[in-house]
Order: C-alpha cells, then sequence, then structure tokens
C-alpha cells in the first residue's frame, strides 16, 4: 500500500482548465513517469471558471503539446473547496487565478498551499503564465515553453 505521506498531491489551476493547466497536468506527469516516481505523485488539474466543465482540451492546445510528445486526457472541472483539503499544493498560471483561488481558501492554511506557476522557473524571466486562449499559434509555445521550465522546477523543489 502507498505510504499516503510520502505522496506529492499537486493541483494546477488556470481559467477554463482546457489550456494551460490540463498542459501543466501532462507536463508534470511526465516530468516524475522519466524520474521513476509517478507513484509518489497525484497530478490534478482544475479552473475557476466552470464554463467548459465535461470538455477536453483545447484542440490548439492538443495539437501544440502532441508536437512535443503530450497527450491531454483530462477533462475540464471547476476547482471546489474540498480541493484545498485533498491537495498539497494548489499551482496558479496567473494573478487573476491567484486572488480567486485566494478568495476560495477556507483558512489560512489552505491559502499558504498556493503557488505560482512562474516561481518554480528556472530559466524564464515571466510573472505570469498568459493566456494563450485569445491568441495564435505562439501563445501555446510561449506556453509549454515556460511549463516545462516550471515543472522542471517544481519537482527539484519537491525533491530537495
Ligand atoms: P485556460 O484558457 O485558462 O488556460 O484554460 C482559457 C480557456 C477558456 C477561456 C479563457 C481562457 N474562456 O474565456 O472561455
Amino acid at each position: 500500500m502507498k505510504e499516503s505521506a510520502s505522496v506529492h498531491k499537486l493541483l494546477f489551476v488556470c481559467l477554463g482548465n482546457i489550456c494551460r493547466s490540463p498542459a501543466a497536468e501532462a507536463v508534470m506527469q511526465r516530468q516524475v513517469e522519466q524520474a521513476g516516481c509517478a507513484d509518489r505523485f497525484e497530478i490534478d488539474s482544475a479552473g475557476t471558471y466552470g464554463g467548459h466543465a465535461g470538455e477536453g482540451a483545447d484542440p490548439r492546445m492538443q495539437r501544440a503539446a502532441a508536437k512535443r510528445g503530450y497527450r491531454l486526457t483530462s477533462r475540464s472541472r471547476r476547482i471546489r473547496v474540498e480541493d484545498f483539503e485533498r491537495f498539497d499544493r494548489i499551482i496558479v498560471m496567473d494573478d487573476v487565478n491567484y486572488e480567486q483561488v485566494h478568495r476560495m481558501a477556507p483558512d489560512r492554511e489552505s491559502a499558504q498551499k498556493i503557488y505560482r506557476m512562474v516561481e518554480f522557473c528556472r530559466h524564464h524571466q515571466a510573472t505570469y503564465v498568459p493566456d494563450p486562449y485569445y491568441e495564435g499559434a505562439e501563445g501555446f509555445e510561449i506556453v509549454l515553453d515556460l511549463l516545462e521550465d516550471a515543472c522542471q522546477g517544481l519537482y527539484e523543489d519537491l525533491m530537495a
């Protein structure tokens, strides 16, 4: 049986849960699989907006991710207050996500579980992961570049 204390439970959050956070989920999943420790991670994603609930990832994000070998399989769902109990870290993509998730936190301990994705970037200087929804194809590549950098940094941070 798995030792629950040694399992890292991560929830990635963006607005719609169809572009940035499902991609973050897939990038992090591959990171831990390549490191041979997928059994020590529980990785999920959610959105602050429920308008796309039940949908798969945006086809533009799926295409950009597929070019790098990622398969996005998650279905969009809205973040719930129970997620603060279920996850150790809630990792948001931008400042609006941060504000909205922070407002949902039931107590201070829960609020301390919220992180910004770019905190873990080691190579990029971005202050947030930009919403690619209304952008062209390049926006999706920028998102993936930031997510790959941040997921490696996040993994190192958790292993330190
Ligand atoms: P995401 O992108 O937050 O990275 O999933 C968006 C998805 C949908 C919308 C905005 C951003 N929307 O307005 O429906």
